[in-house]
């Protein structure tokens, strides 16, 4: 049995599509369990470079089974857009297969989530994450399914939505609402569409898993994102955290074996919220730039800072990491020291764990302890061995840090660009 987790240990774009991509190679089945479309997950083969929304990223691999579980809300026509872009560079999509108990996202989502974050300010994705998960779990959404074998009952309730949404868009915020008819003709062309990949996913995974095949599941975003024990409210709406991956796809938790916490060699943030480690300064332009820190999604600039050990240690606690998958590492190659914060300061005192209140995160002065930089180019280094000494102690002292040992270190974006030191799927 090999069921294996792999989740962003920081606040997302930790370069999960990377890693995930290439383990992707030798897993049978590759999951994805939450998010959505507002994800962004890059992977780069030879010299293609390929940007996944919605699709895992074992698509790449044509003997690779791809699910997107029940966890993961569906936004038709981005879905659509991928496995046509896809399909239009040569991709085979046909071991695409998608619950049907996942939930769609809307055109009122996306609406409603355009102007509500313009009040809140989180600074979402606009792709109608938070208004869709508000909805499945008011028990007022709608799952891919419903289109397939209720289409009545779809019709009667998805007008009463309508009904309702249009009464907040155009009422409350003064918003033009939608035409129902013309909506609902757009759902039933996509889901024309996407019928043929439509499938009780939870069934497929369980049984990949019972056969003994290597399956992967796949998170977006990251830890800090999660909507329980992330930095809430400046978080995406699902559980990116390991446990999500069960309630995602619908396996039991013991079918896991291995929980890996993808973890960028510094620190970078999309949206608002605090960020203790975040540097405004050169630096952190100088990180943004050499790491091309833009939102894979979006475009934003990502906020940049240094490693943060006590993020790292409470993703270990609520992920249960049993390795470690350090990417960008390349991204330091220039430094001449590196910091890494270790504790925080607050109120005057020294905290180790990360705190439980947003407003008290705000106030911490990180404490750092300060290691040389290699200042050598690595992006072509393939073995652990070969990396320069001051970049070994770097990682020895984050697996020191964290309590967790690394299996995979990336030094580049590509898929060739990966050290192993210890295989996942032996
Ligand atoms: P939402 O998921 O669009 O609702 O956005 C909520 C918060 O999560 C915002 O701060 C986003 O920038 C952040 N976020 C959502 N998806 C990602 C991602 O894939 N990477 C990094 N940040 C993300």
């Amino acid at each position: 049995m090999s069921a294996v987790v792999l989740v962003g240990a920081q606040w997302g774009d930790e370069g999960k599509g990377k890693i995930t991509d290439f383990l992707a190679e030798r897993a049978d089945c590759v999951v994805r369990y939450q998010g959505g479309s507002n994800a962004g997950h890059t992977v780069e083969v030879q010299n293609e470079k390929f940007m996944l929304h919605l699709i895992p990223s074992g698509i790449l691999y044509p003997n690779t089974l791809c699910v997107v579980g029940n966890g993961v809300v569906v936004d038709m026509g981005k879905l659509i857009e991928e496995i046509q872009g896809l399909q239009a560079r040569g991709i085979d999509t046909g071991n695409l297969c998608i619950s049907f108990r996942a939930p769609l996202v809307l055109p009122y989502h996306k609406k409603l989530d355009e102007i509500e974050d313009r009040k809140s300010c989180i600074g979402t994705t606009k792709r109608g994450i938070g208004p869709a998960y508000a909805d499945k779990i008011n028990r007022t959404g709608f799952r891919l399914g419903d289109l397939v074998v209720d289409r009545d009952g779809f019709k009667e309730r998805f007008k009463q939505q309508v009904e309702d949404k249009n009464r907040i868009i155009q009422e409350l915020y003064g918003e033009a609402g939608f035409d129902y008819k013309e909506l609902l003709d757009q759902l039933l062309s996509q889901i024309e569409f996407l019928k043929p990949y439509l499938a009780d996913t939870s069934l497929l995974v369980h049984n990949a898993i019972k056969e003994g095949k290597r399956v992967l599941f796949e998170g977006a975003q990251g830890t800090l994102l999660d909507i329980d024990h992330g930095t809430y409210p400046y978080v995406t709406s699902s559980n990116p955290t390991a446990g999500g991956a069960c309630v995602g796809t619908g396996i039991g938790p013991t079918c896991i074996n291995q929980v890996i916490g993808v973890v960028k060699a510094y620190t970078t943030r999309v949206g608002e919220g605090p960020f203790p480690t975040e540097l405004t300064d050169e630096l952190g332009e100088t990180l943004r730039q050499k790491g091309v820190e833009f939102g894979t999604t979006t475009g934003r600039p990502r906020r940049c800072g240094w490693l943060d050990a006590v993020i790292l240690r409470y993703a270990v606690r609520i992920n249960g990491l049993t390795d470690l998958a350090i990417t960008k590492l390349d991204v330091l190659d220039s430094f001449e020291t590196i910091k890494i914060c270790v504790a925080y300061r607050y109120d005057g005192q020294l905290l180790e764990e990360f705190p439980e209140n947003l407003a008290i995160l705000g106030k911490c002065e990180p404490v750092y302890i300060e290691v040389p930089g290699w200042q050598q180019d690595i992006t072509g280094v393939t073995s652990y061995e070969e990396l320069p000494a001051n970049a070994k102690a770097y990682i020895e002292k984050i697996e020191e840090l964290t309590g967790v040992k690394q299996a995979l270190v990336a030094v580049g974006p590509k898929r060739s660009q990966t050290i192993v030191s210890r295989q996942i799927f032996d």
